[in-house]
């Protein structure tokens, strides 16, 4: 073994005056051809900084929300970070946000009633018994404090929020992100221009761009998106577990949506879990694995070898600050392993736990976006700690759908072993198997 690190050790030392990491990083940030990262689709060519062709392709609802928003479009739309600055090497984009951010859940003090948010709310629609609430006669933009911190204890317990027929500016929402939490400032997805952390989500403009999706690869009901790159997207995922402090509030406001289609589905984390005997659970409670970015990068001291993910430890099982329960948090792109048992064990486990997730019918819900007036739009906010989620895109982009996203990052995940299940929190039944 120090034989062969004594041989790589001298490969990659300095050629040409310059250390070979070194040298690879000018070559990949000299040529636009080459990406720089390896996502799903290697043949995404994103134009650096604001995109003139983009503003062109904007559909009106969503044009006279940003213009309305104050947003200047003349520059260009989306804006993607400046190619000098997006990490080339695993060890720089594992150093984004690698430090502690003190983090309150705005849902953890929130009065359990609700009254000050469902008072003054016309009416209080459940999606299903276990997953989904809409909130009808509010405007996001006009909460107090006070309801905004109970909404954020009933998306906690309700894992997704919706409110539709609403006028909120890019700024607003971004606002609101700052409220719940540290807003996730991506170093390549496309933004909103002038607004970092304003992450845009537009497949229509990404196949323009060169995303090979179609009717025949999307939608694989368990497509694992890490281990098969380039067949579409729109699987079963969580949003950055990858992270320091993973995402907890998120939200997504669509400002186009097709007549039909394009529906998002969600899955609760706290049923998943209360979806297992108690044996297992005393077996998961404590685990911890390993999560993955979504994102590609280069090995500093292997740099030919292929591409690297960001990787962390967290708790297989959490608790969540503001409802007490335990969560189970898995899902399949990306989770890798967990930790002390053999990787055939763990791969496993691991399938069983992301099938209860992904085809447990009675955990999820499937909501329907629907458009209103040029300029508005429904939003969803939903705890990425608790859930799955995942796009239909069955439209085939037939009409236009683009919508902005922002993400607060939460607290650095914990399991508190004197936590309980949602179940036996609130005295729901579950099955004794035979000991
Ligand atoms: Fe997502």
């Amino acid at each position: 073994m120090s034989k062969v690190e004594t041989v790589k050790k001298e490969s990659l030392d300095i050629v040409n005056d310059l250390p070979i990491d070194k040298q690879i990083e000018q070559l990949v940030r000299a040529h636009k051809e080459l990406n720089i990262t390896r996502t799903r689709d290697e043949n995404i060519k994103i134009v650096q900084g604001a995109d003139l062709e983009g503003t062109k392709l904007l559909p009106e609802s969503s044009r006279k929300r940003l213009e309305d928003g104050g947003v200047d479009l003349s520059k260009g739309y989306p804006e993607v970070p400046d190619r000098s600055k997006i990490p080339i090497f695993v060890d720089e984009a594992h150093a984004i946000r690698d430090y502690d951010v003190p983090f309150v859940d705005r849902g953890a003090n929130a009065d359990p009633e609700k009254k000050a948010l469902f008072g003054a709310a016309k009416e209080v629609i459940n999606l299903t018994d276990k997953v989904g609430t809409e909130i009808v006669g509010l405007q996001l933009e006009d909460l107090s404090d006070q309801q905004k911190n109970e909404l954020a204890l009933l998306i906690a317990e309700r894992v997704v929020v919706f409110f539709r027929d609403q006028k909120l500016s890019p700024k607003a929402q971004l606002d609101l992100g700052h409220y719940y939490g540290n807003v996730e400032i991506h170093p390549q997805v496309p933004h909103v221009t002038g607004l970092p952390g304003e992450t845009v989500i537009w497949n229509d403009y990404v196949i323009k761009r060169g995303l090979d999706l179609n009717f025949s690869n999307s939608n694989f009901a368990n497509w694992d998106s890490v281990r098969y790159l380039g067949y579409g997207n729109q699987g079963w995922h969580t949003d950055l577990v990858h992270e320091r402090q993973p995402a907890g509030y998120t939200h997504l406001h669509l400002d186009s949506i097709p007549g039909v289609g394009g529906d998002t589905i969600w899955s609760s984390g706290y049923a998943a879990y209360d979806k297992l005997s108690d044996e297992f659970k005393k077996f998961l409670d404590g685990k911890k694995a390993v999560y993955i970015s979504a994102h590609a990068y280069l090995d500093r001291n292997d740099p030919l070898g292929g591409p690297k993910r960001v990787e962390r430890v967290h708790p297989l099982v959490r608790t969540h600050p503001a409802t007490g329960w335990k969560f189970l948090f898995v899902n399949r792109g990306m989770t890798r392993r967990i930790l002390g048992v053999s990787p055939i064990e763990s791969d496993l486990i691991l399938n069983y736990l992301f099938d209860v997730y992904e085809k447990n019918a009675d955990i999820q819900a499937r909501f329907k976006w629907t458009n209103t007036k040029p300029g508005y739009g429904t939003s969803a906010i939903w705890d990425n700690r608790i859930s799955q989620h995942r796009n239909v895109w069955d439209h085939e982009g037939k009409s236009p759908r683009h919508g902005t996203r922002v993400t607060s990052l939460a607290e650095i995940p914990y399991f508190d072993p004197e936590s309980k299940s949602q179940r036996e929190t609130l005295g729901l039944p579950l099955k004794k198997w035979d000991a």
